[in-house]
């Protein structure tokens, strides 16, 4: 496993040595870049003799001519660690500014990043490190907390870096977790559907493709080959997810039944319209009588359609079960009419989780299994499930 270990200029910076050690303990091969702030601090040499690896220091460098080193590495990497990371590195990470080799091999690298803060309680408080923090925990960057205490300048507070068995964990975890679906084919819908009543107007309803998007998202980062099926949703999909877009939940089915073969995993994401107008009209439906009566017919169900197309070996097949009244017991018995393996219970009651919401809250149900995420980004909840979700294959 290859770790870039990123460091910038704080004078916890002495300690990256430390986290080098212990990351080779654990059977990586770590190699060492520093930010010009950071060689204030430290030197090259103290890193190369460490770690046997060249010590990047300035973005033109190449140890291999010809071969740039921020694509090289940024390729080869399967983990990114900045430790310790100041105010300016994670403002430059969190907007995509490549000033310096760090973070221009961080752009250019699709590896999980760890970032672990060293500075000032004050500067660490601001508003707009934070942001940066925010930002960067939105592309599920994960965050060793800095630790509370005298820092360096005197100042109390929170601010001192993460002791360095906290940093080994947390990469040991984004390690463990970008290989979990690695080889494996997802197939994912997601969004609504949009049932024709004439040429202008349709039944549809709230999902905004965003639990789609993130499980798309998710299921990238831990090494899966991602197709999405998206009902017209707005939300911007990942570019390395293959998206195929649909309207209506005949479309959707009609879409998904010859991906099915070689999926190892289709989750249900979308919030497919359980009826449609029998008789959609062409054109325009005009203003006439005082009422209007719509007759509906029943759509099919995508999900358990595809389970009931399933050859073996069968894909794991996950539902989602929006439910205003935490109702396991309709979850229950979803789980067992559509045939699926797991079904993630979405509490749509609450405020500000669930449908157009940035936040949700998942139970998962599957056999022996029942556990709540409890209140995360949805992100944060896709990554959550996939963990999950990825250990019921070959059960
Ligand atoms: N689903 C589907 N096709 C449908 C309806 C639902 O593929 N026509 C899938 C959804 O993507 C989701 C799961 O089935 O993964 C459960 O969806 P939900 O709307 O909660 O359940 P319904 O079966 O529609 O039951 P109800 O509306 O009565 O709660």
């Amino acid at each position: 496993m290859n770790v870039v270990l990123g460091v910038s200029g704080s004078i916890a910076a002495y300690r990256a040595a430390d986290l080098a050690r212990e990351l080779m303990r654990q059977g990586c091969t770590v190699r060492v870049c520093l930010t010009d702030a950071a060689q204030r601090f430290v030197t090259p040499v103290l890193f190369e003799s460490l770690t046997g690896q060249p010590c990047l220091q300035d973005a033109f460098d190449e140890p291999e001519r010809g071969r740039m080193a921020h694509i090289e590495w940024a390729k080869e990497a399967d983990a990114i660690v900045v430790a310790p990371a100041t105010a300016n590195t994670l403002a430059k990470l969190a907007h995509g500014l490549g000033e310096d080799m760090l973070t221009t091999l961080a752009i250019a690298s699709r590896a999980p990043l760890v970032v672990a803060p060293a500075m000032n309680p004050k500067m660490y408080a601001d508003e707009s490190t934070q942001a940066a923090l925010t930002v960067l925990r939105g592309r599920a960057a994960l965050v060793v907390e800095p630790a509370s205490g005298e820092v360096a300048c005197g100042d109390t507070g929170q601010g001192k870096l993460a002791p360095i068995e906290e940093i080994v964990s947390a990469t040991m975890t984004v390690l463990r977790r970008s290989r979990a679906l690695a080889g494996t084919r997802v197939l994912i819908t997601s969004g609504p559907t949009h049932e024709p009543l004439d040429d202008v107007r349709f039944v549809g309803n709230r999902s905004s493709g965003r639990m789609g998007a993130a499980l798309a998202r998710a299921a990238l980062l831990m090494g899966a080959d991602v197709t999405v099926v998206s009902g017209p949703a707005s939300v911007a999909y990942p570019l390395e997810a293959r998206v195929v877009r649909v309207r209506t939940a005949v479309e959707m089915l009609a879409a998904c039944l010859p991906l099915l073969a070689g999926a190892d995993y289709v989750v249900g994401a979308a919030a497919v319209a359980d009826y449609r107008p029998e008789s959609p009209v062409s054109g325009k439906i005009r203003r006439s009588g005082e009422t209007l009566d719509l007759r509906m017919v029943r759509n099919p169900d995508v999900l358990a359609s595809l389970s009931r197309a399933a050859t073996l070996p069968r894909p794991v097949f996950v539902g989602f079960a929006a439910e205003p009244d935490e109702g396991l017991e309709h979850a229950r018995r979803k789980l067992a009419e559509k045939g699926l393996d797991a079904i993630a219970v979405n509490d749509v009651s609450g405020l500000g989780v669930g449908f157009e919401a940035p936040d949700n809250a998942l139970t998962l149900l599957a056999p022996g299994v029942l556990e709540a995420s409890g209140r995360q980004t949805k992100l944060g909840c896709a990554l959550w499930l996939w963990e999950r979700v990825a250990g019921l294959r070959g059960r």
